[in-house]
């Protein structure tokens, strides 16, 4: 049995996400996870939510919530939602879990020992009246590009200049207001990636059939201007990891904590330890460490194509700096951007659909269908209310749930709900079996491969196919003058409903399930072959006909939900 490590990029933890957010990371990554299970694959599939850095804090500050409690409760939040959605993580963790706080401060001292890490003296803003350095968006000011008097100390939110913090007119600390700041020396470490450049650009290029968009922008920050920058790993914030030297104070680091994307990363290791620690796993070494048999695993991470400098660059800096023999990622699927209605989706002017508000609407099955066969694979693309009714409607409702409601129904009006007996398959049957026997061949390489939406056209190509064999075999005429071929003909039929189940279960796994229940067939396992399978629901096996699958979206709906999606979310 192979054993597959599977990562989907961790969501911050201030807010709910939008469907740009899901189908950039866990979704795809739980359809990989739930196909590698079905194949027969052992596989640990993690996730976790990010829970540090400015972001975090300053969304406590607006919920009026000290930021722990906010942590605990967004993530609980997360976690619901995602079970919502089906996300079949094996354990859905913290970046801020005490596995995480040991395991980062480890790896620090670990670069610290290679000589990896260095000090550096720098000057910041420091507000007396809050005691504190202030990070870039705790400031505001008044942009010296265009005059907006909110703009914040990275960037102006007007003009979108990036910005400075000592660039800014009559700069004040959004924590209390005042305008007693001032420049003060503090002091900070970071990461010597520079040092690195030759060991990550070895072996990025040692990488084999990576797709290129994750090797161009590696490449990108490998060799543009002066090649690879030193990083600085640590911040002036309240809310992280301390910065220790493992489990010793670090001299001249009092206070400050790790940057967030160094911590972040780290958490996918953290994970695995938190899965075991609450009692769901049983040894993590096992997938992490290559010393104790994770050479044999094969990891692949998934994220939106912002996250790959850190998922090429900075993590694997981390992992080889530390000079411990920590697995490496093996493959790296990243995606481009989902737009939402001729814009774009943000969580900042709540445009967009959020993923609570979606499974308010709908079941997940909707929603992973359309998300899922339109990933923004190869470019960005685009969610509109006409696409997504037309994809559930006419792939959903027309063509799988269709099929499955008329064999079913056609079968307990002439032979009752118990797969009758009949002839022997025909030439018809045969070559169906033929057809899909290529298609699943196909399938199962684009999902091998991640392609999902080459994957997902090749599972509506088998969908379609039994609709076109029903239509032309038309029991329902054949048992005008022949109920025995029209039995034949309809015991065919009814082995392609869990045929098709097992098939779509990555996509759709409630309604897989259900068809499986109804077929009274849970125990199907994945097609070996096409025949074996078709055959597999004998004569006198009893099934229940399915309620209705997919309901159709109508035109009401459709415009009711456009519009309540257009602004501002409420
Ligand atoms: N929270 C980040 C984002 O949503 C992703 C972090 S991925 C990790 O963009 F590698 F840092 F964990
Ligand atoms: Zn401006």
């Amino acid at each position: 049995m192979a054993r597959h490590l599977i990562t989907s990029a961790i969501p911050y933890i201030n807010g709910i996400k939008h469907l740009g957010n899901l189908v950039g990371s866990q979704l795809p990554a739980d359809l990989y996870a739930r196909y590698l299970r079905r194949r027969g694959n052992e596989v640990l599939f993690l996730c976790a939510t990010d829970e540090h850095g400015t972001p975090a804090e300053l969304a406590a500050a607006k919920a009026g919530k000290p930021v722990a409690d906010y942590c605990a409760e967004m993530h609980a939040v997360q976690a619901e939602i995602a079970d919502g959605f089906r996300l079949s993580f094996d354990h859905f963790g913290r970046s801020s879990s005490d596995q995480n706080h040991r395991l980062t401060q480890h790896f620090a001292a670990r670069l610290a020992d290679a000589d990896l890490i260095r000090e550096v003296s720098e000057t910041q803003m420091y507000s007396k009246a809050d005691g504190r350095f202030l990070p870039d968006r705790y400031i505001e000011g008044t942009c010296p590009n265009c005059g907006f008097d909110s703009a914040r100390g990275d960037q102006c939110d007007n003009c979108t200049k990036q910005l400075d913090p000592v660039d800014l007119i009559n700069p004040h600390s959004t924590i209390s207001g005042s305008t007693d700041l001032e420049m003060r020396e503090t002091k900070h470490l970071y990461l010597r990636q520079s040092q690195m450049k030759d060991q990550l650009e070895e072996w990025i290029d040692t990488r084999e059939g990576w797709p290129v968009l994750t090797t161009s922008i590696a490449k990108k920050w490998l060799n543009d201007g002066d090649g690879l920058q030193d990083r600085g790993i640590t911040r002036d914030l309240d809310w992280g990891i301390p910065v220790k030297r493992g489990e010793s104070d670090w001299p001249g680091m009092e206070g400050k904590v790790f940057y967030v994307w160094f911590d972040a990363p780290i958490e996918y290791i953290a994970c695995a330890q938190e899965w075991v620690d609450a009692g769901k796993g049983a040894d993590w070494e096992r997938w992490w460490r290559t010393d104790k048999g994770a050479d044999d695993v094969t990891y692949t991470q998934f994220m939106g194509k912002d996250n790959v400098p850190f998922h090429t660059l900075s993590f694997p800096a981390t992992i080889l700096g530390s000079g411990e023999p920590w697995k490496l990622v093996d493959y790296i699927k990243s995606f481009n951007y989902l737009n939402y209605d001729g814009g774009q989706f943000s969580t900042s002017r709540g445009r967009g659909v959020f993923m609570d508000q979606a499974l308010e609407i709908l079941p997940a099955d909707y929603w992973r269908w359309w998300l899922l066969s339109h990933v923004p694979e190869t470019s960005d693309s685009e969610f509109t209310w006409e696409s997504f009714q037309s994809g559930v409607n006419k792939d959903l409702a027309d063509v799988l749930g269709n099929f499955v409601s008329r064999v079913t129904k056609f079968c307990r009006s002439k032979f009752g709900e118990v797969v009758p007996e009949g002839g022997d398959l025909g030439a018809p049957e045969k070559a169906l079996i033929a057809t899909l026997q290529d298609r699943l061949t196909a399938y199962q390489s684009h999902m091998d491969s991640i392609e999902i939406r080459k994957a997902a056209v090749e599972l509506r190509a088998i969908w379609v196919a039994g609709n076109e064999y029903l239509q032309e075999a038309a029991p329902w005429s054949t048992f005008k003058n022949d109920p025995e071929a029209a039995a034949a003909q309809i015991r065919f039929a009814l082995n392609l409903i869990p045929f098709y189940a097992v098939l779509s279960a990555p996509f759709i796994p409630d309604a897989a399930a259900r068809m499986l229940v109804d077929m009274k067939a849970d125990d199907c396992a994945w097609p070996a072959s096409v025949e074996e399978a078709l055959t597999q629901l004998k004569a006198g096996h009893a099934f229940t006909v399915p309620e209705v699958l997919f309901a159709k979206i109508t035109d009401e709906q459709r415009e009711d939900w456009q519009q309540r999606f257009a602004g501002k979310r409420n």
